[in-house]
């Protein structure tokens, strides 16, 4: 039997990165999954394939690459300590064939590399004949995460294992129950970045001026509060402008950039209601909130700008598994 799993990408509403200083954030799962499927393999060894162009294999701890040289470690790693910590965890030492196939755009704040590493837990634990729970799931996934940048909130793993909308502070989560349709459309920048380095800039803006960043830190978090009140009215006009005055305390500790930025003037000009970077910034993606009247002027102004734009919708499903023969 091959165990398989699938786990949604994500989208930051308001609070990212002020989610570190245990302020809440505002995440939504989105319809784009990360597919993970392992089989057995008789050598004791974990090899990787990725749908990404990269795959190897994990000797005692050394990487043998197959396709796309060396540089493959870096992305298969995460996907490696999962599934080792999996084995740890249910006390099993035995080869595993790990395949995986992301329909998620990499390094763009979308969550991709929590959703393959969520996948790859979910799916190494069935195919060990243990149904993982939710939050076994997501502290096996930090454990990965943590190799990825040294302080994750662990927003990414709690949002994919769960989907829908969630109000999440640092070891806190609570389900919002908001309206099935929150149009959103995503402009991808095309620009990769990495968490880690954005995450360690805004730690320096909090080193060299703690006393305004701490006024910051503390507005965003009321402004997520008024955003929950926001959803759960359905009061989209408020959450949009919420959104934008969340874009303004990103730019202010330094975590947009001018591609960033024009492409939120561009969701702007075709009606957004709100708009905003989503994720760790410096690259990535913007996410814009309109009504359904305007889905098609945004997209247009948004590549009009050099970016890519998606349309998607609230994934309800979390992390799913099940067997295949
Ligand atoms: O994974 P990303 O790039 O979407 O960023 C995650 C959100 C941050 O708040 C920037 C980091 C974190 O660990 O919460």
């Amino acid at each position: 039997m091959e165990a398989l799993a699938s786990a949604p990408a994500k989208v930051i509403l308001t609070g990212e990165h002020f989610v570190v200083y245990n302020k809440p954030a505002i995440v939504m799962a989105i319809d784009l999954r990360a597919k993970v499927r392992v089989k057995d393999n008789f050598e004791n060894t974990i090899s990787i394939f990725s749908n990404l162009g990269y795959s190897g294999t994990y000797r005692k701890d050394r990487y043998y690459p197959e396709k796309g040289g060396v540089n493959g470690k870096k992305i298969l790693d995460p996907m490696k300590i999962a599934a080792t910590s999996v084995l740890k965890y249910v006390k099993e030492t035995r080869g595993l064939l790990i395949e995986v196939d992301s329909k998620i755009p990499v390094a763009s704040g979308l969550g991709s590399s929590a959703a393959v590493v969520v996948a790859t837990v979910a799916a190494t634990g069935k195919k060990l004949g243990v149904d993982l729970s939710k939050e076994e799931i997501i502290n096996l996934s930090l454990e990965a995460e943590k190799h990825v940048h040294v302080n994750p909130s662990g927003i990414d793993q709690t949002i994919s294992t769960y989907g829908g909308i969630i109000l999440y502070k640092k070891n806190e989560i609570s389900i919002i129950d908001a309206p099935h349709n929150i149009p959103i459309i995503i402009g991808n920048s095309g620009v990769p970045r990495v968490t880690g380095d954005l995450v360690s800039k805004v730690r320096r803006m909090t080193t060299i001026y703690p006393q305004i960043t701490k006024y910051i830190i503390q507005a965003a978090g009321l402004l997520t509060i008024k955003a929950v009140d926001a959803l759960k009215e359905r009061n989209f006009q408020l959450l949009g402008e919420l959104m934008s005055l969340n874009h303004g305390m990103l730019v202010s500790i330094g975590v947009s950039s001018f591609t960033l930025d024009n492409l939120v003037y561009a969701a702007k000009r075709g009606g957004a209601l709100g708009t905003k970077l989503t994720g760790a910034g410096g690259g990535g993606c913007i996410i814009a909130l309109c009504t359904t009247d305007r889905i098609d002027t945004v997209m247009e102004e948004i590549s009009k700008v050099g970016g890519t734009s998606i349309f998607v919708k609230k994934a309800d499903r979390g992390v799913v598994t099940w067997l295949e023969n």
